[in-house]
């Protein structure tokens, strides 16, 4: 309108301009006057039409409606109805643009419908094509029109509830929101476009959207960071001393099955999953447990040319324990789980149970009332599905095979059972040479002795030590067992050895040389005799293996003898004072 105005203007001034007579300059300075003042008349005019155009469009959305904000699912790849030219103009409304519907119509290769959530509710919506679609994947958030057309997009909401993953389905779908098995309840939730490849496990836990419905983001569980990953140290089998037997069972059931599958399949024979190794403690169950696993995936790695790593699940029986109904359940399931996910992945996986009988209880048995009768059928089901696979060993320890579950020690279960005993003299003598080898510095009188010979000067300290040890006097006796028959035994230190007290023992008598050696720099300092057999009495006084008082369970446990065979015990020794007062009762 306004240009109108103003050319209208321009032109009625040409012509006054024309018709002027051309000999009153005055009138033509007047006329010329006027038409700079129209000139500038008209920009003012353009500028404010132009503002008041900036401020109509601003007005015009602050008193729009809002937009309702709904949650992308999917694209539907059939429209449910087909819709034609006719009906659709219902909808236009929504889809402000020219050209949609011949989109709508034909929109096979390009769909427009969304289906998208509101709140509880699902709709399915047209997408106004301006939206542009790398921004439309499952999980996005959007704007929502009155027509509930999709007109816009927003950027990922940052919130949102966390909900744990019980289950996770074979086309990816998540079981989330119910963790007791066999319990009713939970939903399946389906995972948005960026966990689309994520590794998720059940027990971890994810964000849902608003509405529930989608999986947004992912947080691994840490517990299962904590104990199921453990780097196993390098400890090739001469580092365990003694202990041949244990180590030929386990290399003939284990590693033989592992290395010749083909061997084993021709004669029908099917390689042993697992196996239990028990014996008093400090005895080197542990220590076996990593030395197989060390051992086994050298040998493995050797046979197929490529390198093997191997998985440790180091799992503590009673730190799965839990009072909640179904968590221990749980966590057996989810081992196992991760166990199967590890082996698929080409890995050697080992499943080390410490202190099985805590959790494998016989399930008739008083002492851990708490827990649910369900964790050993469910850990003998896990355990028989794993037959199937080839490249998973497990082991169970315990101090008392007897309390496990005879279910789960069954045939074609854990059907070897490996004692790991206390070292005898032979064994002992390689353990402390283990531990006292030759790099640690000795006694300078006695190497000297020796001719600065080290191996015959640590063969003199070791078999001093072991015969110290072994001898049966006053000084070494340690504890008597009074016996149902009747009869009575008294157990000298030599009956109580184990490696972990071996290795100790050397510990003890480093440490006296090191403190000579800080006390006089100038001295040549290093381990002698004396040192070892002071750290030896020592040990049996103070070793904290060694209950403190004469609690006959936690003795029990220590002792090779059948628990039922056992009427009572009575420490001497350390508790010789004691012992004396109370050998009225007895
Ligand atoms: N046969 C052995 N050879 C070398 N070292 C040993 C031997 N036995 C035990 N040890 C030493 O003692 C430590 C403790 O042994 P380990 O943890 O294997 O005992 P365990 O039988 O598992 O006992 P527990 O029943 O208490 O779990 C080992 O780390 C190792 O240093
Ligand atoms: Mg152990």
């Amino acid at each position: 309108m306004a240009m109108g105005d103003s050319s209208r203007s321009f032109e009625l001034l040409d012509k006054i301009s024309e018709q002027a007579p051309k000999d009153n300059p005055r009138l033509l300075n007047y006329v010329a006057a006027l038409r700079t003042s129209l000139q500038s008349e008209q920009k003012d005019r353009e500028e404010s039409d132009k503002l008041l155009a900036e401020y109509e469009e601003a007005y015009n959305k602050l008193t729009s409606p809002a937009n309702r904000i709904g949650v992308f699912i999917g694209w539907l790849q059939e429209d449910p109805l087909p819709v034609s030219a006719e009906e659709a103009p219902a909808d236009e409304d929504a889809l402000p643009e020219e050209g949609t519907l011949a989109d709508l119509v034909g929109g096979a290769a390009k769909p427009n419908l969304a289906l998208i959530a509101v709140g509880e509710q699902e709709f399915v919506a047209q997408v106004d094509p301006k939206v542009d679609r790398l921004f439309l994947v499952a999980g996005s958030r959007v704007k929502v029109n009155d027509a509930y057309a999709v007109v816009g997009f927003l950027p990922p909401s940052r919130n949102g509830s966390m909900i744990k993953v019980s289950d996770v389905l074979a086309d990816g779908r998540l079981r989330v929101g119910s963790d007791t098995p066999g319990a009713d309840g939970g939903r399946i939730v389906m995972r948005g476009e960026l966990l689309k490849e994520a590794l998720i496990k059940a027990g971890d836990e994810v964000r849902l959207d608003p509405s529930g419905r989608i999986a947004l983001e992912h947080y691994e569980k840490q517990e299962s960071r904590d104990y199921f990953l453990e780097n196993v140290p390098v400890i090739p089998w001469d580092k365990v001393g003694g202990q041949k037997e244990a180590i030929g069972l386990i290399r003939e059931t284990i590693e033989q099955p592992l290395l010749h599958p083909e061997i084993f399949a021709r004669f029908e024979q099917k390689p042993i999953k697992g196996i239990l190794l028990y014996g008093p403690p400090g005895c080197g169950k542990t220590l076996i447990g990593k030395a197989t696993a060390y051992n086994l995936t050298q040998e493995y790695s050797k046979q197929t040319g490529k390198e093997v790593k191997e998985y440790f699940m180091a799992i503590s029986g009673p730190k799965i324990l839990n009072m909640w109904l179904g968590e221990t359940e749980r966590m057996v399931r989810e081992i196992f789980r991760t166990a199967r996910e590890k082996a698929k992945e080409g890995r050697l996986v080992f499943i080390f149970m410490d202190e099985a009988e805590s959790v494998l209880r016989t399930r008739s048995s008083g002492r851990y009332l708490n827990i649910s009768n369900t964790v050993v059928p469910q850990f003998c089901a896990e355990l028989d599905g794993l037959q199937s696979l080839e490249n998973v060993v497990l082991m169970l320890t315990s101090n008392r095979p007897d309390y496990i579950d005879p279910a789960v020690l069954r045939p074609e279960r854990i059907d070897r059972k490996v004692k790991v005993g206390r070292p005898d003299r032979d064994s002992a003598l390689q353990i402390l040479g283990i531990y006292l080898h030759d790099r640690i510095p000795l006694d300078p009188d006695l190497l000297r002795k020796w001719g600065g010979e080290v191996d015959c000067a640590r063969k003199e300290l070791i078999e001093g030590v072991v015969d110290q040890l072994w001898r049966k006097n006053r000084e070494t006796e340690f504890l008597k067992v009074f016996l149902r028959n009747g009869s009575s035994d008294t157990l000298y230190f030599k009956d109580l050895i184990s490696g972990a007290l071996l290795k100790s023992i050397v510990d003890r008598a480093k440490n006296y040389a090191i403190r000579r050696a800080i006390a006089d720099p100038n001295h040549i300092s290093g381990v002698s005799l004396e040192d070892l057999t002071r750290a030896a009495n020592e040990e049996y006084k103070e070793n904290e293996i060694f209950p403190r008082g004469d609690t006959q369970e936690d003795w029990l446990q220590l002792l090779d003898y059948a628990p039922e065979n056992v009427a009572s015990v009575k420490p001497i020794g350390a508790h010789r004072g004691e012992e004396l007062s109370r050998k009225a009762i007895v």
